[in-house]
């Protein structure tokens, strides 16, 4: 029973209320985000399909949420012991500028993404999890407090964004939920595989890289190390030839959060 009033909530309802899609005047003219969106509703629907099966309560289990594995080159493994707090998709922009010289490489000014509870899918719906990065980057913020993350109603958990120009920081408290506060430093960084999505419809540069990252002084809730995985999109052109002094690139990720 209370495992469909989940499916209802975290799955169905995007199904049956209209959801706010920012892009579908034009959407006939995006067949790749058509095609993202199509196989993303089909798969909703299997899973709302398998929920009215199941007969028992949902068991949002941590423990049965297994983090995406780097290719051909893993990150570095949690520290044993740390155990996963929370799953969060992040969806927002990577900053960057450029200055007067067109054959340099744009150098990366940080982030600013808005965090999405993830947890409940991580542990239930791996497959869902794993699309829904490159579906969330088909549609913008409209503001970086929008409470539900488009086209699925999974609610804000938080706010990522560089606090410096070295320290990538997670705030995790919201009306609803504190789970923590957390600066970072960077502990690793590998690129994306091989066919992540490269930016919205396809066109872009590429996923930005899969990193591992380290909590500083000033942490809390436990919160201790934290990956950034299955990217989609935020990768800048490879020269600043033809890009303004600042400029900014939209992307998706996965957030997995370890506590001790
Ligand atoms: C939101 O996150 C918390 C912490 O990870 C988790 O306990 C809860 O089940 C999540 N809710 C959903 C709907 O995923
Ligand atoms: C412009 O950037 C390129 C690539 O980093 C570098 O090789 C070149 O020396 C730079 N030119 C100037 C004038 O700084
Ligand atoms: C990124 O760009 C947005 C929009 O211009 C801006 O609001 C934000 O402060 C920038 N963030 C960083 C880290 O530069
Ligand atoms: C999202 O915003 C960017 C500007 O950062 C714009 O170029 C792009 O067309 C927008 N995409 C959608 C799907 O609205
Ligand atoms: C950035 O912030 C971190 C954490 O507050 C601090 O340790 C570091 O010294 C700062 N770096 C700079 C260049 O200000
Ligand atoms: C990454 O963290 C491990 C321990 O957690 C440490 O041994 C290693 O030096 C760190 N590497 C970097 C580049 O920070």
């Amino acid at each position: 029973m209370l495992y469909s009033i989940w499916m209802v909530s975290a799955l169905c309802a995007t199904a049956l209320s209209a959801p706010t899609l920012t892009f579908s005047s034009d959407a006939a003219a995006r067949p790749v985000e058509m095609k993202v969106l199509s196989e993303y509703f089909q798969m909703l629907g299997s899973k709302v399909q398998e929920g009215k099966k199941m007969a028992q309560a949902p068991v949002c289990n941590m423990n049965n949420a297994v983090m995406p594995v780097a290719s051909p080159k893993p990150l570095p493994p949690p520290t044993a012991g740390l155990v996963l707090k929370h799953v969060a998709i992040g969806r927002g922009t990577q900053n960057y500028s450029c200055g007067a010289n067109q054959t340099a490489a744009p150098v990366a000014l940080g982030a600013l993404a808005t965090l999405y509870n993830a947890s409940c899918v991580a542990s239930t719906y791996p497959t869902l999890l794993a699309m829904l990065p490159n579906v969330a980057l088909q549609f913008n913020l409209t503001t970086t407090n929008q409470a539900t993350l488009s086209p699925s109603n999974l609610a804000i958990s938080g706010h990522h964004y560089f606090s410096n120009a070295s320290t990538p920081t997670f705030n995790l408290d919201t009306p609803s939920l504190d789970l923590g506060f957390a600066p970072c430093s960077k502990n690793a960084s590998v690129s994306a595989p091989a066919g992540a999505p490269v930016g919205q419809d396809n066109k872009g540069n590429g996923a930005v890289a899969w990193l591992k990252l380290l909590t500083i002084d000033g942490a809390t809730g436990g919160l201790e190390e934290i990956y950034r995985v299955n990217t989609a999109g935020g990768n800048p052109p490879a020269t600043c030839a033809g890009m303004p002094a600042t400029f900014e690139v939209q992307y998706a990720a996965e957030y997995w959060f370890y506590e001790s």
